[in-house]
């Protein structure tokens, strides 16, 4: 039976690649899949697809007068965001994942999943997905592999890469890509692995539907095994966001931005800037992950390896986000938001009055009122990036865009001010190393807590924390044109425990500061934390609605809450134990100097 599979995989194939096909032939051979299908990334094979996942109830149609070409999804409750607990960095050595990540021996990790393996997609299907991230042909582009048994994986995969024959073209012979391998399983969290093996470069993901942990090229590749490779090859891979902003005169900044997960890149990658900003345009180039590597100009040159959005929906609405409202009215998955009478679907925060009676994310009745979310706090859409109304041209260019702002935010309540900029890179790191964040639900676990997430990497570094940091050091070696490195909070919440910062659109003003800092047009003023805007010549709060005092508030810096913070940065320092890099230890230093002194 496995060898019939096995050879069955190879007939078919429409590649000669031999190292693809003797691998998944071996796959097929552990998996033993009733079928075994080649994707090729059509609108056939999308049509055919989405068919059979409306059969299979693994997808329901919304009504096309409202959202054509729109479906929604519902996970299994037990499965509904990334599982961090679940997650293996699997090297021959512990210390190579560092004290931040999950370790399994690879051995140890290949045996146990594979017994979960063994046979678990007997009568199923094993779709073969070849993808690119990056735009095809460029030389930054990684090409990946993804076995799965799951249509709305295909699916997803379909929008969040470049998927298909063309990914299979631009692989050709080589055997340079990444060995993915996916089923569902039975959904049972007890059984649910998602294993990492860098010097694989092989990812193999038990037991979840759930984006975060099943759409391998996301954060398994472009940011786990991405990051690995990164430091072996002299670049970086990051959770940020990319966007042009063009001021009226015509000149385009790039920017990179890192911000946890649930914590606003999709938000400011699309952001629309208030009135008082006619003839300034933001445009995306991602929402979610950079790489970025030394261009031959000497500056940092940035690419978006995905095609698509997976973005959070609740709050999603025509104040916050008009351009992530566009992007999601055609051809879109949703995930675990609340389905309304007419087949449109609903989540908490979006515009207009709360409905009467709902289906809420688990399909059970829900009525107005409720003290049950109708909607998933992690719910998620998953769009084509060519739906952005102001997607960017350069978002498709194999070059990528020179980055010359580099910020750093986090979700403070407290203690960190609205923006600042760092002294010079190695004192931005530290900015970068020391972020914390109150927890979402982006991940499973208890949210509102401030945990360290250097560089917003914490749950996506594929090695040791300390050796990534000391790599960030390093980096500015190889980059004579140096990006500048910002620090921004736009949560910072009043004694109601209101936010106090409009933000959204409002954040340009933030934007236009460190625009103005990056060509060197506005002074500043220094404090201990770094460069703030000035009182005079500072932020443009014209046509802000907001007291004086507010203003006071958000970007206050208060001593007494840094050394409540310096407490819990030692805590994360000594984490690191002999790998915390020197000169962060020094930048450390030389704060509690400025603060003592
Ligand atoms: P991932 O896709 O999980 O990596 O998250 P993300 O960083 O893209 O977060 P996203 O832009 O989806 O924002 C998440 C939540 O933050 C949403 O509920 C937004 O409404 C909220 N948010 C985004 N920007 C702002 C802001 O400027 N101010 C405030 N108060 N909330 C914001
Ligand atoms: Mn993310
Ligand atoms: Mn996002």
């Amino acid at each position: 039976m496995a060898s019939t599979q096995a050879a069955a995989a190879t007939e078919q194939a429409p590649t000669k690649n031999p190292t693809l096909l003797a691998w998944v032939a071996k796959m097929a051979a552990m998996t033993q899949p009733d079928r075994i299908v080649w994707c090729d990334g059509s609108e056939a094979e999308k049509q055919r697809l989405t068919e059979q996942a409306v059969k299979d109830g693994t997808l329901i149609p919304l009504n096309p007068q409202k959202r054509p070409g729109c479906y929604l999804h519902r996970s299994n409750p037990n499965d509904v965001a990334r599982v961090e607990h679940l997650t293996f960095i699997c090297t021959p050595n512990k210390t190579d994942a560092g004290p931040t990540n999950n370790w399994m021996e690879p051995e140890a990790a290949y045996t146990k999943l594979s017994q979960l393996f063994e046979g678990c997609m007997k009568g199923r299907t094993m779709y073969v997905v070849p993808y690119a991230m990056g735009p095809l042909g460029g030389a930054s582009t990684k090409i990946g592999v993804e076995l799965t048994d799951s249509d709305y994986v295909v699916l997803n995969m379909r929008i969040m890469t470049r998927m298909g024959k063309a990914a299979l073209d631009m692989l050709g012979d080589s055997d340079d890509f990444n060995r993915g391998l996916h089923s569902t399983g039975d959904v049972n969290p007890d059984r649910r692995y998602i294993c990492h093996f860098p010097q694989d470069n092989t990812i193999w993901s038990f037991g979840s539907g759930y984006g975060g942990n099943v759409l391998l090229g996301k954060k398994c590749l472009a940011l786990r095994i991405g990051s690995y490779l990164g430091r072996e090859e002299g670049w970086l891979a990051e959770h940020m966001l990319i966007l042009g902003v063009t001021s009226p005169k015509g000149e385009t900044t790039y920017i990179a931005a890192a911000f946890p997960s649930a914590c606003g890149k999709t938000n400011f990658a699309m952001m629309i800037p208030p009135k008082e900003y006619a003839g300034w345009k933001i445009e995306t180039v991602g929402d979610d992950i950079a790489w970025m590597r030394p261009g031959p100009d000497g500056r940092l040159y940035a690419i978006n390896p995905e095609a698509g959005y997976f973005g959070v929906v609740p709050g999603t609405n025509y104040k916050t986000n008009p351009n992530a409202m566009e992007t999601i009215s055609k051809d879109t998955l949703f995930t675990n938001v609340a389905l309304t009478p007419d087949g449109d679907v609903w989540w908490e925060g979006k515009d207009g009055e709360v409905p009467e009676e709902l289906i809420d994310w688990q399909g059970k009745p829900w009525k107005k009122g409720s003290t049950e979310k109708a909607a998933h706090p992690n719910s998620r859409f998953t769009a084509p990036m060519s739906n952005n109304p102001v997607l960017s041209g350069k978002a498709n260019d194999p070059q990528g865009v020179p980055i010359s702002a580099i910020i750093f935010g986090g979700r403070r309540s407290n203690t960190v001010p609205l923006v600042l900029q760092a002294f010079n890179w190695t004192h931005g790191v530290f900015l970068g190393a020391t972020m914390g964040s109150e927890t979402t639900a982006a991940a499973t676990g208890k949210v509102g807590v401030v945990r360290r997430d250097p560089m917003a990497m914490l749950p996506f570094c594929g090695y040791h924390m300390g050796d990534y940091l000391q790599h960030w050091l390093d980096m500015q070696k190889s980059i004579p044109q140096l990006p500048k490195i910002f620090q921004v909070n736009w949560f910072r919440q009043d004694k109601n425990g209101k936010f106090i910062w409009p933000g959204f659109g409002e954040n340009m003003r933030v934007l236009e500061w460190i625009v103005n800092r990056v060509q060197g047009r506005v002074p500043t003023q220094e404090t201990l934390l770094g460069w703030v805007p000035r009182q005079d010549q500072g932020l443009n709060l014209n046509g802000l609605d907001l007291p004086a005092e507010a203003i006071q508030e958000a970007t206050s810096i208060k001593e007494d809450e840094w050394k409540t913070e310096l407490k819990s940065q030692e805590v994360f320092f000594e984490q690191l134990g002999t790998k915390a890099p020197e000169a962060l230890m020094l930048q450390r230093k030389l704060l509690i100097a400025r603060l003592d002194g």
